[in-house]
């Protein structure tokens, strides 16, 4: 049933080129995004006044990615909460609110009371779900589903990134909707959008340097990942990938933070994992780097092919991934950090695919 691997973790992993494709494929036609189970039209999208992206653990990190996307491609407010903060929190919704939830199980009971929620206030709900036919996916005014099949690991891999790109599709078709996108740059990003199941497949061929590196930091206890804007996002993620399955703590930080006080943790050996993937701020993130290592850091650096001579000459160790188009570029960055969480885990002989006290579904408050 684990089709060869010795985790199901590594085989949701390998899967995700394919579930990518699924995802995408069905609903990409002559150059342009078609959502068949979407009923939004173009005067209500533009009556909106705000939106909200509601989920929980890796489903809100998908959201953290998207409000940075979606406000770029939508120049409309992006409001992105935790399900269980925004059920108490008397939110400001009406009918000109649309409301997005995200849910893998489509069984996570804040997701499900915040929608809930949303929709006795007046806003209309969409949500992304991969597992048809559950209880968030029946009472959401609409639904669009992940194809990444089932996840049996508790850390979720192959949903996240099919959420990803769904949600980068989504928006999209709501920028098309506004007019709020020009041409080239909607055909740009749906043509590299299209290439990344094969970028991801390539990459997923060789990561004998990730095991490599997993074996020489797995005995650190505690690790930070910094990074700007998509690669903040990102490693919130990453952050959540390792501890939830290696026990390491592990903390995600907007790399500008760091002076106003993280910047006090980092001593003399502390692995700190640089994220430089956002190609529009890769001189930002490079003197992030500089700056950990006039600390002390040992820096373990993620960037794309293109900036890796430069970022080699001060991260102490780099991987580097394919280069796509910068919003698309968590979708492939990811991977790399869900492959480290797994290898670290393993090395530390931990229950990979159950760790202690997580449930795959949470079905209680
Ligand atoms: O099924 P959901 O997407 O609603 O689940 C939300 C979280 O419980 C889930 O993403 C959790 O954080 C994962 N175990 C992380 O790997």
């Amino acid at each position: 049933e684990k089709g060869g691997y010795a985790h199901f973790m590594a085989k949701e992993i390998m899967e995700q080129p394919e579930a990518v494709r699924k995802t995408i494929s069905p609903r990409i036609r002559d150059g342009r995004v078609v959502l068949d189970d979407l009923h939004l039209t173009a005067d209500y999208v533009r009556g909106l006044s705000r939106i909200f992206i509601i989920a929980c653990g890796s489903s809100y990190h998908v959201g953290v990615v998207s409000k940075y996307s979606w406000e770029k491609l939508l120049r409309r407010p992006v409001e992105v909460m935790l399900a269980s903060e925004f059920r108490y929190c008397d939110p400001l919704v009406d009918e000109k609110t649309l409301v997005i939830v995200i849910s893998q199980s489509g069984e996570t009971l804040d997701t499900m009371a915040a929608m809930r929620e949303a929709r006795r206030r007046g806003g209309r709900t969409l949500a992304i779900v991969n597992v048809v036919g559950s209880s968030i996916a029946r009472e959401a005014d609409d639904v669009l589903y992940t194809w990444a099949g089932p996840e049996i690991a508790v850390a979720t891999t192959k949903a996240y990134t099919t959420q990803l790109v769904l949600m980068d599709l989504v928006g999209l078709y709501l920028a098309d909707l506004l007019g709020t996108v020009e041409k080239p740059a909607y055909e740009a990003i749906l043509s590299e959008m299209q290439l990344l199941p094969e970028k991801m497949q390539g990459f997923l061929a060789h990561t004998e340097d990730i095991q490599y590196f997993a074996s020489r930091y797995f005995n650190h206890d505690s690790i930070f990942f910094i990074g700007r804007n998509l690669d903040y996002a990102m490693g919130l993620e990453g952050s959540l990938k390792l501890k939830e399955i290696s026990y390491i703590h592990s903390e995600a930080y907007a790399s500008g933070e760091l002076k106003h006080g993280t910047i006090s943790l980092i001593e003399p050996g502390t692995l700190v994992v640089a994220l430089g993937t956002y190609a529009p701020l890769f001189d930002k993130a490079m003197s992030n780097v500089v700056e950990v290592k006039a600390r002390g850091a040992e820096v373990l650096a993620l960037t794309t092919e293109p900036f890796r001579e430069r970022m080699e000459k001060t991260a102490d160790a780099t991987i580097s991934v394919p280069e796509t188009h910068p919003m698309l570029q968590p979708s492939l960055s990811v991977v790399p950090l869900q492959l480290f969480a797994y290898y670290v885990a393993l090395q530390r002989g931990c229950d990979i695919d159950k760790p202690r006290n997580l449930a795959k579904s949470v079905t209680v408050e």
